[in-house]
């Protein structure tokens, strides 16, 4: 829990520019995601997921790691609302797990799934807390993995059909429902490359995935809408901006692939109606009439996740970049003026709805040491951010909120636990949570701008 201690100075802060942009209504929050937290993989009716196969499977994972226990959310909730409380912020992003709720992803529901997270979003709401959830962040009922996985279209419809179902049940008390957590990793990641479940390497089953990814978010749009869910409706893309090695015309080429491959490939049918032409993309999928009125609904937000630029070179070997900033524990260059740029192109080139940055953080190899985890370097991270958030607002996009990744250290999917995300450090062995420099920043950075929420009922 963190305490209302820390004395020593918070420095450095915002700049009074950016304090000033982030002051209206912004809301800050901070994120997580079922599989990575969760734990309770076998409990209460839960139904297997893609990413048990995939993590239970030698090889797929550092050192076999799976999200069997996790940070065993799914017992230390409520102690785990707290925390999010304890930190001062407005929202919190989870994700549900679709096999929780509903084990074979069709047919029967699973009471004891449907109850834990109407209690989750019922603790938060008691503290004053707002709850975003996402409706499948990657943890696919196996069930339909056997049935062709995302390569059906017959997963679109069963998408729909849980979505609405989750719309009806907890949309009332919801301040926004995502259909998807980046598509683009399901699509590339688990399809493509094959580093992400289900763990296969396809290219044409990747961009048949990627339609029915993005079907299945218009499907689901349409029948919660039509069943009345009333809470903001959106979806969560993985964005980067993009850079050339050298200023060459064949650069510029790849540098024109990759934005239509990696923003324009989900921006466009979901803002214009229609896929983007480009030459360097090979593979299309196959489109039944209407569908791409289906994708191209309305949404009520946009939620963006960014952690790093996209660097493209056509000379072989390419050619070295700089990287400024350095790079995170991942390997990520740290690039904030790729965020400022990135929001700044989709205000010029889409009619977006309010955005929110529903992802942004850094993995650093933290050290807990005397009681806490002095994790400067995250603090510069986020700070660098938020002033990038900052000056878009300044020049004119409307991004309402922001969503650090994340609340505590998880599972990081293939990576498993060497990976530390979190505001909040955890021992896995113990399961305790302790609170680092950053999330002592990140609190004293909001009361700066907001002052203290109304204290915690209960
Ligand atoms: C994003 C994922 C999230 C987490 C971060 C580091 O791509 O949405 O689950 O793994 O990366």
């Amino acid at each position: 829990m963190l305490s209302d201690v820390p004395t020593r100075s918070m420095s450095p802060s915002l700049s009074a520019p950016a304090q000033q942009a982030l002051r209206d209504g912004f809301v800050w929050g901070v994120a997580t995601a079922a599989y990575q937290i969760e734990g309770a993989a076998r409990e209460d009716g839960r139904g297997p997921s893609i990413w048990d196969t995939f993590s239970h499977t030698p090889g797929k994972t550092r050192n076999g790691e799976t999200g069997d226990v996790a940070c065993d959310h799914y017992h230390r909730w409520r102690d785990d609302v707290a925390l999010i409380d304890s930190l001062g912020v407005d929202a919190y992003r989870f994700s549900i797990a679709w096999p929780r709720v509903q084990p074979l992803g069709r047919g029967a529901w699973n009471n004891a799934g449907l109850d834990f997270y109407d209690r989750l979003v019922d603790a938060l709401l008691a503290r004053g807390l707002q709850p975003h959830a996402t409706l499948y962040h990657w943890d696919l009922p196996q069930a339909l993995q056997d049935g062709g996985g995302w390569g059906a279209r017959e997963t679109a419809l069963r998408f729909a059909d849980y979505a609405e179902h989750m719309g009806r049940r907890l949309g009332d008390r919801l301040a926004s429902l995502a259909t998807h957590n980046e598509p683009w990793c399901t699509a590339v990641l688990g399809h493509e490359i094959g580093k992400f479940a289900p763990g296969l390497q396809d290219p044409a089953l990747t961009a048949q995935v990627s339609h029915h990814l993005l079907l299945s978010h218009g499907l689901a749009l349409r029948a919660m809408r039509a069943a009345g869910v009333r809470c903001p409706l959106g979806i969560v893309l993985n964005q980067s901006s993009v850079s050339v090695a050298e200023d060459t015309e064949a650069d510029h080429a790849l540098a024109r692939t990759e934005w239509a491959r990696f923003v324009r490939w989900y921006m466009d049918p979901l803002f214009h109606g229609r896929y983007p032409d480009d030459p360097g993309i090979r593979h299309r999928p196959q489109v039944q009439d209407g569908d791409l009125a289906v994708i191209h609904a309305p949404l009520d937000f946009l939620g963006i996740n960014y952690y790093t630029r996209i660097w493209c070179s056509a000379a072989q070997p390419p050619r070295p970049v700089p990287r400024e900033l350095g790079v995170t524990d991942m390997g990520w260059e740290i690039h904030p003026q790729g965020l400022h740029d990135l929001l700044v192109r989709l205000h010029r080139e889409y009619a977006l709805p309010p955005l929110f940055i529903t992802e942004n953080g850094m993995a650093h190899a933290d050290r807990l040491q005397g009681g806490t985890v002095d994790d400067a370097p995250r603090i510069d991270y986020v700070r660098r951010h938020l002033e990038a958030i900052a000056a878009a607002r300044r020049d004119g996009v409307d991004v309402r909120g922001y969503f650090y990744w994340s609340l505590m250290d998880n599972y990081e999917w293939d990576s498993g636990y060497d990976k530390r995300f979190g505001l909040v450090h955890v021992d896995y062995a113990t399961q305790r949570r302790t609170p680092k420099a950053s999330a002592h920043w990140y609190r004293h950075t909001i009361e700066a701008l907001r002052g203290r929420r109304a204290p915690a009922h209960g």
